[in-house]
């Protein structure tokens, strides 16, 4: 099963870190020196992936900013020799043609976000890449989930499974565990946001899926579930009646930068996972946690 495609839904009003989304998407919310948005552009493109959907909203303008070229920057960057920083920009870059940005025109969940690029997607699995969370490690999230795609065969749906205490359940969309297939194991039920309690275990939906397109089928018709939205994980529910889902318990630690402690996080995280940063991090780090 080759996946050529990620819908990336960035339409989010990012309320859990108000006021710093205000004016700015919370996809590009910096983790050291790189917007949220690149991090996850990089993990897909490292998996293989060809062609970038995003599912904006409005004030999302930054995003599609972001992946375009900056003739002025690169003018002057060129003018002053800076060669280091035009490498960055050209690796950062991705291929003309390889974006496409399409809007959600209304805040109705992350299934009606998924359904908006059913268009672009066609009649082909995908992946959907959540861009609040991120996963650090080599080989990414992405890549080890394209990699079970390959083992699970056609017609499968695979989710990145991670544990979470259990006071967190209610946070995730947590799934069932049953028969297991090396990394993999098959799909036991799925719910999105279970009540305090009521979890069927502490695996949680982390924000990669490798979905069929028949996904689209059942969004389209789908009621609102959690929250009063139209849920993905209740259409996955839908499309585990009629083909497999797998969970992948990937390696690597997961942030998810959607919350403030897990955006603080992750920039120590990834600040520590670099060579250039990490001694003088370590130095000024330990001015703080004294005591
Ligand atoms: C979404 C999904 C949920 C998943 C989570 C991961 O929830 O609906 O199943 O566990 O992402 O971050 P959200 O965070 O958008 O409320």
């Amino acid at each position: 099963m080759k996946i050529r495609k990620a819908v990336f839904p960035v339409a989010g009003l990012g309320t859990r870190v108000l006021p710093a989304t205000k004016a700015m998407p919370k996809e590009m919310l910096t983790i050291v020196d790189k917007p949220l948005i690149q991090y996850v552009f990089d993990e897909a493109r490292e998996a293989g992936i060809e062609h970038f959907i995003f599912v904006t909203g409005r004030n999302k303008g930054s995003i599609e900013d972001h992946f375009d070229r900056m003739y002025e920057l690169d003018a002057t960057l060129e003018a002053r020799g800076k060669k280091v920083e035009l490498e960055i920009l050209a690796h950062h870059q991705p291929q003309a043609g390889a974006v496409s940005f399409t809007r959600q025109q209304s805040p109705l969940g992350l299934g009606h976000a998924v359904w908006c690029a059913r268009e672009i997607v066609g009649d082909e699995p995908f992946a959907v890449v959540l861009p609040d969370e991120l996963v650090l490690h080599t080989p990414g999230c992405l890549a080890q989930m394209v990699e079970a795609a390959k083992e699970a065969g056609e017609k499968t749906n695979l989710i990145a499974l991670q544990e979470v205490p259990a006071d967190q359940t209610h946070l995730y969309g947590i799934c069932g565990v049953g028969k297991r297939h090396g990394k993999m194991f098959e799909v036991d039920g799925m719910v999105e946001k279970p009540a305090k309690g009521t979890a069927p275990s502490n695996l949680s939906i982390t924000g990669r899926y490798i979905l069929q397109p028949e996904i689209f089928d059942i969004l389209a018709t789908q009621e609102r579930g959690a929250g009063g939205e139209i849920q993905l994980t209740d259409a996955m529910i839908g499309l585990a009646k009629a083909q497999k889902f797998y969970g992948v318990e990937f390696a690597g630690e997961r942030h998810d930068c959607g919350s403030k402690a897990g955006f603080l996080r992750a920039n120590i995280a990834y600040a520590m996972a670099r060579p250039d940063l990490r001694d003088g991090l370590r130095e000024e780090m330990r001015k703080y946690v004294k005591g």
